[in-house]
């Protein structure tokens, strides 16, 4: 199983149907990530990236094509065996960090440990705050913390089932440059783990901190570059 890619893409097309209206938003995506990689996904707003994400992080399925997650056809799942997928192998983080606003750090991290009990959904909440450097926040509301602070604990709820690949969507979208670069940072961090990254952004210098870069353009795969160290 571990010969596997982590993600392989064949051919996808996303098509989306707005009444008579077809909107096509991917078209012809193949793309091979394999496990431990850090890479970028870059492009004009409207070019595919957030749908590709989408599809890659099941919460969609494409119109057609071929998807192997971790060498299982992921079209072949059903919506359970899909659920539970999502939960244990894949982290997510967006870029407005949907965090619930009256919880504290530590109840949004414990969030997706749906059948643990409380006192190792304490304790593994405790860990995942510690990795992203946030353990004396544990108590605090997302209204006490900046938007880094917020971002954090976001990535620290992604962290708590041990994903295989984290999907990040713009995640330092809303913060200054120095709050940017210590998500990024993070994200090296996490990757030199051995966690698989993918960052949606639109910003280049952001890219340029991963191994590879790849561009959308209206839907279509337009470069695939290694960044060059
Ligand atoms: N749920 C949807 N229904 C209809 N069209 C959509 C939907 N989501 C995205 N689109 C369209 O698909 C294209 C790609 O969008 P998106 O993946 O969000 O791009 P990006 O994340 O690069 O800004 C755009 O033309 C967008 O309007
Ligand atoms: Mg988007």
């Amino acid at each position: 199983m571990h010969n596997h890619a982590m993600v392989e893409l064949t051919d996808i097309d996303k098509i989306y149907r707005m009444g008579r209206v077809d909107v096509p938003a991917l078209r012809g995506i193949t793309l091979s990530i394999a496990r431990g990689e850090m890479l970028a996904i870059i492009g004009a707003s409207g070019s595919g990236k957030s749908t590709l994400m989408n599809i890659v992080g099941c919460l969609d399925k494409p119109t057609s094509g071929k998807y192997l997650l971790e060498g299982a056809d992921v079209s072949r799942l059903n919506d359970n065996r899909l659920a539970e997928l999502r939960n244990k192998r894949l982290g997510f983080v967006f870029q407005t960090y949907n965090l619930l606003p009256r919880a504290t750090a530590m109840a949004n991290v414990e969030l997706p440990l749906v059948y643990s009990g409380i006192l190792q959904k304490r304790k593994r909440a405790l860990e995942a705050l510690e990795r992203v450097g946030l353990a004396r926040r544990a108590n605090h509301k997302p209204t006490e913390l900046s938007g880094g602070e917020q971002q954090r604990v976001a990535i620290a709820r992604a962290l708590i089932n041990n994903p295989a690949l984290i999907m990040a969507d713009e995640p330092t979208g809303n913060l200054d440059s120095v709050s940017a670069s210590g998500i990024i940072a993070l994200f090296q961090k996490l990757n030199a783990d051995g966690i698989t990254i993918i960052l949606v952004t639109h910003e280049i210098e952001i890219a340029r901190q991963t191994q590879r870069i790849i561009r959308l353009s209206d839907g279509r795969l337009v470069s695939d570059e290694k960044v060059k160290s």
